[in-house]
């Protein structure tokens, strides 16, 4: 592994690999701490859009690691928000740091900057993937469920970024992937031809009930990210009527079904306030794997090397 671009840049074996390494340092920091993984190595942190929980899980991982995590604002901070080459702010960033994090839009930006910086890139979230939100929620699914293979997963929502590198992920790590989401919102091209070599693994699905029948995991993300009262809004409502998880839909799933959102929610419409509570200790879980995934994708990016 060279980047962490996408879900699709890891092998099967590399995805379990980072989920053992993950398990043991967060067992190793609730013991009292980890070795410095990162001592001497410097991470930078370039946020575009954003972010809660990206930002500050990285920031501590990199602490907790022993090694320099420096966050930058790239759009009102770096002159790549007045207009520097992508090219060049990566030739530059990649001579001082070891390690580049970049949260943007266009994973087309992301895979040239890669291209140029000459040290390993993770991908933050772009508009194509979310890879290190999904091995958080393998990792959460496989702490709580056990081993992957065999399980059911199932993602209701809209065919984004979360649908793109859940579909990979989950089928790199042998589950059984039902992504369901309305007709106009589907999974990138690329992403259902690598899901349909997996034959009756993936199902693509358009009613909701289908898909999270006799599931151990449920996904969902936030599909109406557009401001209130827009005709955005207005139309994704309109499409998304019955994708909420509700108490309802989810009894068609197995009884102790998890149910996952990669925050932030918006309660009332991806998710019932019911459903968000009951599993909020499943959900804030999967939140603080992002901390501990993330160490053991930067510890096999950097220290290993
Ligand atoms: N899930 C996630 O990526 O959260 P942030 O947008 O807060 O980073």
């Amino acid at each position: 592994m060279k980047h962490l671009l996408k879900m699709s840049d890891l092998t099967p074996a590399e995805v379990a690999h980072i989920l053992d390494v993950a398990d043991e340092l967060k067992a190793r920091q609730k013991a009292g701490g980890t070795e410095p993984l990162l001592k001497g190595k410097s991470v930078a942190l370039m946020f575009s859009k954003n972010s809660t929980r990206t930002r500050t899980s990285f920031e501590v991982g990199v602490y907790q690691l022993g090694g320099l995590g420096n966050y930058m604002n790239a759009a009102t901070e770096l002159q790549s928000g007045r207009g520097e080459p992508l090219k060049d702010t990566a030739r530059v960033l990649g001579r001082y740091y070891d390690c580049v994090v970049w949260r943007t839009y266009r994973q087309r930006d992301l895979e040239e900057f890669a291209e140029y910086a000459g040290v390993p890139v993770i991908n933050g979230l772009t508009d194509y993937a979310h890879p290190c939100q999904v091995l958080a929620d393998l990792m959460t699914i496989r702490e709580s469920r056990g081993p992957l293979a065999g399980q059911k997963l199932c993602f209701v929502g809209d065919g984004s970024n979360m649908a793109n590198s859940l579909i990979v992920g989950g089928l790199l790590a042998g589950m059984k992937v039902d992504c369901v989401c309305p007709h106009g919102y589907r999974p990138a091209a690329d992403v259902l031809m690598f899901a349909h070599r997996y034959g009756s693994a993936f199902r693509l699905l358009e009613d909701p009930a289908e898909g999270v029948r006799d599931a151990d995991a449920v996904v969902t993300a936030i599909w109406n990210t557009a401001a209130p009262g827009t005709t955005e809004s207005e139309s994704r409502l309109r499409d998304f009527a019955g994708f909420q998880l509700t108490s309802t839909l989810l009894k068609a799933a197995k009884p102790d079904c998890m149910v996952l959102h990669c925050l932030p929610a918006h309660r009332g419409e991806e998710i019932s306030t019911a459903v968000f509570e009951a599993h909020a200790d499943e959900i804030f879980t999967e939140a603080e794997n992002r901390l501990h995934v993330q160490k053991a994708v930067l510890a096999v990016l950097l220290a290993e090397k």
